[in-house]
């Protein structure tokens, strides 16, 4: 069965072979063919080959599904009073974590099952057609692994994040809660990870630390990100680049020297900003410019938490990357969907071509521009998955009343 999207105003590929030679690589007044779960063409409408069922964008635009490469959604309860007092002048810190860590081992998996379907369908409903999940929220063995559980229901892009903080049962022997994350704890979790982090930061892991548990979840098979630089200059920007992490998150924080060892990495190791931690914290804004002209890979997401960032708008992110991190909105766009992408290691998404997984998203607006012009606007207007027209938020709205 193939399908062919036609009447598109604005075609985003991320393919540079198109178009200008522009990273995005739009076509104007474009089609594209899906055949199952894959594209099979694309290009002008007006060359678009014939196909079993046509559609029509109405002379909207298009853009490659969006790839969220950090989020934190297996947890309970909600933080809001804490936001409120960060907003009246208190600062953010690693300590909050505790909360939520208290409420996620209270919480029975049913519970907790369907606070991530909610934030995968709110996900989805923004135009995330790829999207990784952490643990971190749980931090007992049983915990952390039925939190991976749990995620790998909604994404195979599952994170070992058994080092978040030390919880305060081990707050005076730190040393055997890392014996703990990096034997039993990791042993337990492996099975249900692709990936594994660790919170280094101030108030979390230093990186001596993180070295060790990255090293030893890497032994067990899993692949090394971090979090690193959020709260302050840390050396953990450059050990994710030694161990050849495939991204380092934050980077609020790095310095000239960071800079340069990312952009000398920029094949394997991408910088992601997530510009909902900084706005959610009232923290400073990274500057996306000073990474992305030397060189550095950069993505953005969302960092979907209760604590310093409970938000699953991409659209969002990009505004605000736009508006306060110096990111101009092509570069944003490309960020948050090949740069993704590169985060997760990932070749059959973030990019539209033939071959490719048919993941794309229809804007109700003439161009992607309109991501950063129109702030806080529902653009979504149709989310396509692996070839599959996924319901929007309104439609399921109305499906349920
Ligand atoms: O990415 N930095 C560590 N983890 C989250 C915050 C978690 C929380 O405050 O609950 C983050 O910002
Ligand atoms: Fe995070």
């Amino acid at each position: 069965m193939t399908v062919l999207y036609t009447d598109i105003r604005e075609l985003v590929t991320n393919d540079p072979t198109h178009g200008d030679g522009d990273p995005l690589g739009i076509i104007a007044d474009a089609a594209l063919v899906v055949e199952d779960s894959e594209i099979v063409w694309l290009g002008r409408r007006a060359e678009a080959p014939d196909a079993d069922d046509r559609v029509s964008c109405a002379d909207t635009s298009v853009i490659p599904g969006f790839v969220d490469s950090h989020t934190h959604l297996v947890f309970a309860g909600e933080r809001s009073a804490e936001f409120a007092a960060r907003m009246s002048g208190q600062p953010y810190g690693a300590g909050g974590i505790a909360s939520t860590v208290a409420a996620t081992r209270a919480a029975d998996d049913a519970t907790l099952l369907a606070g991530v379907g909610r934030l995968a369908d709110e996900l989805v409903g923004a135009g995330v057609t790829t999207f990784e999940c952490k643990s971190g929220y749980g931090l007992t063995v049983d915990d952390e692994a039925r939190s991976l559980r749990i995620a790998a229901a909604v994404t195979d892009e599952t994170t070992f994040l058994g080092a978040h903080v030390v919880p305060a049962e081990f707050r005076d022997h730190r040393a055997a809660y890392i014996d703990l994350v990096t034997g039993p704890m990791l042993a337990a979790c492996a099975p249900h990870a692709r990936w594994v982090d660790v919170f280094c930061d101030r108030g979390a892991f230093d990186v001596d630390e993180a070295r060790h548990i990255l090293r030893s979840g890497m032994a067990a098979g899993l692949t090394p990100r971090l979090h690193a630089g959020q709260l302050g200059p840390s050396a953990g920007i450059r050990l994710a680049v030694d161990l050849g992490a495939a991204s380092v998150d934050h980077c609020t924080y790095a310095t000239d020297d960071d800079v340069d060892a990312l952009a000398g990495a920029a094949d394997t190791t991408v910088a992601t900003l997530l510009p909902g931690a900084e706005f959610s914290t009232r923290a400073r804004y990274p500057d996306a410019k000073r990474l992305i002209d030397p060189g550095v890979t950069v993505a953005l997401a969302t960092d979907c938490n209760p604590g310093s960032s409970f938000t699953t708008s991409m659209p969002f992110c990009i505004a605000v990357a736009v508006r306060d991190m110096n990111f101009t909105p092509a570069q944003a766009l490309w960020a948050a969907t090949a740069g993704g992408a590169r985060a997760l290691r990932r070749d059959d998404v973030g990019v539209l071509a033939v071959g490719r997984r048919a993941d794309f998203v229809r804007l109700d607006a003439p161009s992607y521009l309109h991501l950063a012009y129109r702030p806080g606007v529902p653009l979504v207007r149709d989310v396509v998955k692996a070839g599959q027209h996924v319901p929007n938020s309104y439609q399921k709205l109305e499906s349920r009343s």
